[in-house]
This record gives C-alpha cells, structure tokens and sequence, in this order.
C-alpha cells in the first residue's frame, strides 16, 4: 500500500511538471538498468541507451501493471543508424506471454526509419506492421505510447493512433489479458535482419549509437507482486470502469477511438504503413482472423 502511494504521487508530480512543459524524468522512481549498467547514462532530466561493439543495454520497470497507459518520449540515434533496433514496449513473463512492441528499425544517414508494431498473445506473435514516420524522429523527441484496456491495445505517435488491436472475443479471437506487464526498453545490433532485410550491415566505426529519453509516464494499475494473484486480478480489473481509484484508461469514452482519433488512425495508415502482416499472403495463406471483419 505504502508503495503504491509513493509512486502515485511521484506520477501527480510527473502530470503537475508536464501541464508546465516541464518533462516528467523520475527514470529512477520507475525504472532499473535490466542490462550493461555501464551503457546507460543519466544526463540531468535524460535517460541515454548505448550501443556500441561492446554492447547495447536496456532498462525495465520495477513494478508490472495490468492495463494503463505507457509513454515515452524518445529521440532515435542520429545519423547512421543502420542494423540497430531501438525498442519500447511492454511484456508479461513466461511461455505464454503477451507482449506490445515498438521497434525502431535504424537506416543509413539520410534513409527513413521505419517503426515496426507487434504483438504477441499467449506467447505467439508474427503480427508485425511498419510504418515510416511524418517527421524526423532523431531530429526531436516525440511520444511513444501504448494504451492498453480490455476492449483494445492502441499505438500511438505523439497522441496519433497509428495501430489498434480491438477485442474480438466475441468472434473467437484471443486477446491479451489478466496478465500483468512489465514496461522496457533496449538498444541491440540486429544487422542480421533490421536494415533492408539485413542487407545493410552496422558500421561500427559510427558507434556509439545512442538513443535518448526523456520523460517517461506509466499510468496504469500497479500489481502488487506480494498479493494472491487473483485478489489484484479483480482489483485491477473486474471493479466497474473508474471505480477504485481513477483508472482512467479503462473508461467508457477510452474502449474505443473517437470519431477524430478515427480520422487520424486513418491518415496514418493510408500515408505511412509500408508493411501489415494482415496483407502478406507469401507468409499467411489465410489471412489471419484479427484481421478481418468486425
Ligand atoms: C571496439 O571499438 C573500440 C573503439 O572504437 C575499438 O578500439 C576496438 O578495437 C573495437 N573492438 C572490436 C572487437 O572491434
Ligand atoms: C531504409 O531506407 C531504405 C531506402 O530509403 C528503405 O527502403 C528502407 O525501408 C528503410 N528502412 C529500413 C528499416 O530498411
């Protein structure tokens, strides 16, 4: 109990600095070094992940959560950037885990990044989409951010729905839940597949390749690891929209797009999907089920 008091109010603190412009960047209240501690480098309000021939790193969240909102504002690595994959996501643990991915698939100097999603469900994923960007993701930071709810997981680009995966139960699709997730990030060499197909290799002469961060917002039901499992599944998930505390995300008007959110789910696939696993017949002879009508 006492934790989760602590952590809410750093999250107030976190909304009360950002309504002023000024970045949430608690990155220790939330976050620890999950590998190569010494790749990782707190610069004032940043969080920077490194690449280079030695290593890449990454950091994870101490606590896991059962539905919410995640958001990280992120710059990509400058220039050549080829055969690294930066990544954002979320994953619960074990075999049959779920897991929603953004990665950052790096180009040479000049060439689009492209941002690949991907979910897995019950441990099972080959649901990649990819997208290239409206702006120049290594010039700013922008938000990366994953609503997750029982109605539907949303990816979003600076608040911009680019990818939703609704609840389809009532046709017999799986659809990630009671699981808690933990919320991660990671910088690797993926030369093998990132670039091109893995036709551009990384030029390590360019390294380090740095990927940086800036504020970072977990909103979402913290799972206490030390309860039943069952008694914090009803807790964060069978009270009634709202009640227990304001859980936001799990509202009505947050099951579904809005009209407008709609308009721009649209836009963003119509100008900048290069990539949907739904339209790839060499890899799925039929067409996977979520993919078709509602
Ligand atoms: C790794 O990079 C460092 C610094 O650029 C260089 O001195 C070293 O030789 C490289 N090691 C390998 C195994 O390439
Ligand atoms: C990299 O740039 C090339 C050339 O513009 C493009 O075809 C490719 O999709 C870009 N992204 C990746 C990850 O290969």
């Amino acid at each position: 109990m006492e934790v989760r008091g602590v952590w809410r109010m750093v999250m107030v603190l976190c909304v009360a600095a950002s309504a002023v412009g000024v970045s949430c960047s608690k990155f220790d209240e939330l976050v620890q070094p999950s590998w190569a501690t010494d790749h990782i480098i707190y610069e004032g309000e940043l969080l920077k992940l490194k690449l280079d021939n030695s290593s890449g790193a990454g950091f994870a969240s101490k606590s896991k959560y059962l539905y919410g909102k995640v958001t990280a504002e992120l710059k990509l690595v400058e220039g050549d950037s080829a055969g690294t994959v930066t990544a954002f996501y979320m994953s619960s643990d074990g075999a049959s885990h779920n897991e929603f991915d953004f990665e950052f698939l790096g180009n040479r100097t000049g060439e689009p990044y492209l941002v690949q999603t991907n979910l897995y469900i019950n441990g099972v994923g080959n649901r990649e989409q990819r997208m290239d960007l409206w702006f120049d993701p290594t010039a700013d930071f922008h938000a990366y951010s994953v609503l997750w709810n029982p109605r539907q997981v949303v990816f979003l680009v600076d608040d911009t729905p680019v990818r939703v995966f609704s609840n389809q139960e009532h046709r017999g699709i799986v659809f990630p839940r009671d699981q808690p997730m933990g919320v991660y990030s990671s910088i690797w060499n993926a030369d093998d597949w990132a670039t091109e197909g893995g036709r551009v290799k990384t030029d390590w002469s360019h390294a380090p390749f740095v990927a940086t961060f800036r504020g970072l917002r977990i909103d979402g039901c913290e799972w206490a690891p030390t309860a039943a499992g069952p008694a914090e599944l009803q807790r964060c998930s069978a009270s009634a929209w709202g009640k227990e505390g304001r859980y936001w995300w799990k509202e009505k008007e947050m099951e579904a797009l809005s009209v407008h959110q709609s308009h721009q789910l649209i836009w963003a696939r119509a100008n900048h999907l290069v990539y949907d696993y739904c339209s790839d017949p060499g890899r799925f002879a039929t067409q996977p089920p979520e993919c078709g009508k509602k």
